[in-house]
């Protein structure tokens, strides 16, 4: 599981000294660093005849750690000396799909279709990558082989720093070349990787997930549970704050149980109290807690930092202890309804979000009115809400009493409207006020947008110069769950509300 000692750190390499024709080498990552060599090699080749560098184009499916593993594979590419193009008409398309419900599995299967035509209609010689969680299960790769014949290579969630070997082995191929693992070997550091935002990453802290909530397939497709030394952590994020970034979050599928398993334990409180005293660093976020093991020392030290973000994402699933037992998820709506309120005590300002299910085996009208009761008394800022998807292998998907579509889809509108009530609630109350935002994005006409510690967003008139920038903006209007603002050159309102 140990991360193999690099004897050299990435920025240091350089690509062109390294002998291709040597045999390659068996440690990582200068393993890879040879395939990221010999490809240059062929990126030369397809220059010389093309008279143009070749393209590529990722799209990402699922959540942030998905997000993080395109960055990872993005900046691979552009090692290798591909150019990222803003359509999927390139040589080179990567799609990093994801599982989590089989909504998301359909979506993928469509868009290869459509790629499959893409190849055959415009450019023969595109290569389709797909990786990510989806190809960790064996019934969708049988699929691929079977039904999308075209797909070029076929990777899964444990290999992703293997994308330049594996890469190459496709090039040197005529036929489909997967490579899924059933489990991580290593954390392999060291390797490049592309910042979607210049001044905001996600840093993985742990990969994998030990919680086998019943209804998730997470566990079986991400492995188990490893951290990444703090030292490491520390120093990728030391790294990115001298390229400019200030604001981090720190990616795992449960940040509580970070550090455990480490030779040296280390809680993830004292790897927050670490990763403060980086200078360069203004906001620090983490994802995700999960409600059954997080500590008062987290909550100490959230309270106490100016850095860490006023923002808890706290997963309830659902209000309903009966199912939240069934879920296996080890805590009831009454411990839940505690850890909020001793969030709130500790920071009164803090905004609470959450994931909520609606229909999952056995759900009741009753245990649905539970799930809405802690809507109302927890008040989220906002709410991801999902219909209940069967999948595959978990214990979920072979219990009895599957919710008729009709009747989740009912409960999930009256969820979605109550959810709606407390998150204007709750952004109503700033109404007015002046806040620190960080102007992130170029809205429509002539707005920008600005997220505020509490992950809120307001729109408010500027242009790009103010990109990765903090300003203080006034809240003029609240729009249910954003805001409209005004910028104020001249720092917070006279008078702080
Ligand atoms: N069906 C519906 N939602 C799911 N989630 C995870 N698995 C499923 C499933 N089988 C939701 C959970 C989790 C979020 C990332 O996705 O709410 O927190
Ligand atoms: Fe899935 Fe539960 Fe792990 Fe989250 S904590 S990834 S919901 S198994």
């Amino acid at each position: 599981m140990e991360r193999e000692d690099s004897r050299e750190m990435y920025n240091d390499i350089d690509f062109d000294k390294i002998d291709i024709n040597a045999k390659p080498p068996a440690q990582e990552p200068d393993r890879q660093y040879y395939y990221i060599a010999k490809c240059r090699g062929w990126v030369q080749e397809f220059e010389q005849k093309n008279g143009r560098r070749p393209c590529f184009f990722t799209q990402t499916f699922g959540c942030q750690m998905n997000a993080k593993d395109s960055e990872k594979l993005a900046g691979i590419l552009s090692e290798i000396g591909y150019r990222e193009s803003e359509s999927e008409e390139a040589d080179l398309v990567l799609y990093n799909t994801c599982t989590v419900r089989e909504n998301a599995n359909t979506r993928v299967y469509g868009r290869i279709g459509y790629l499959g035509n893409l190849k055959k209609r415009k450019n023969r010689e595109m290569k389709i990558v797909l990786c990510g969680c989806m190809m960790q299960e064996g019934h969708v790769v049988e699929k691929i082989r079977k039904s999308y014949p075209f797909v070029d290579l076929i990777f899964g969630t444990h290999n992703i720093y293997k994308l330049a070997e594996l890469l190459y082995r496709s090039l040197n191929s005529q036929r489909m070349v997967v490579e899924v693992q059933e489990d991580a070997e290593r954390i392999v550091e060291e390797l490049p990787s592309e910042l979607k935002f210049g001044f905001k990453a996600g840093v993985n802290i742990m990969y994998g997930c030990n919680n086998f909530c019943s209804y998730c397939i997470v566990p079986y497709v991400r492995g188990r549970e490893r951290s990444r030394k703090p030292e490491d952590i520390v120093s990728e994020i030391e790294t990115l704050a001298a390229q400019g970034v200030t604001e981090v979050m720190l990616l795992g599928q449960n940040v509580n149980s970070y550090g455990k398993t480490l030779a040296e334990p280390v809680s993830f409180a004292q790897l927050l109290r670490r990763a403060e005293q980086i200078p360069g660093l203004k906001r620090i976020r983490f994802m995700t807690p999960h409600p059954k093991d997080l500590s008062d020392e987290l909550i100490e030290v959230m309270s106490r930092s100016d850095k860490i973000c006023r923002h808890v994402h706290l997963p309830v699933q659902s209000g309903s202890s009966r199912l939240l037992a069934k879920m296996n998820r080890h805590y009831t709506k009454e411990d839940y309804i505690a850890l909020t309120e001793r969030i709130r005590a500790a920071m009164p300002d803090a905004a609470i979000t959450t994931d909520i299910i609606v229909g999952f085996p056995g759900e009741t009208e009753e245990d649905f009115q539970d799930t809405l009761d802690v809507v109302r008394r927890v008040k989220f800022s906002s709410a991801y809400t999902f219909l209940y998807s069967p999948r595959t292998g978990t214990p979920a998907a072979a219990m009895p009493d599957q919710v008729p579509e009709e009747i989740a889809k009912e409960r999930f509108g009256r969820l979605v409207a109550e959810v709606q009530k407390t998150s204007a609630e709750f952004a109503r109350r700033a109404e007015g006020s002046c806040r620190e935002v960080l102007v992130e994005e170029e809205a429509s006409s002539g707005l920008v947008t600005g997220r505020l510690s509490d992950n809120l967003l307001v729109h408010f008139p500027g242009d790009k110069a103010l990109l990765g920038r903090y300003v203080q903006v006034k809240l003029t209007e609240c729009r249910g769950f954003y805001y409209l603002g005004e910028l104020q050159p001249d720092g917070p309102c006279p008078k702080e509300s």
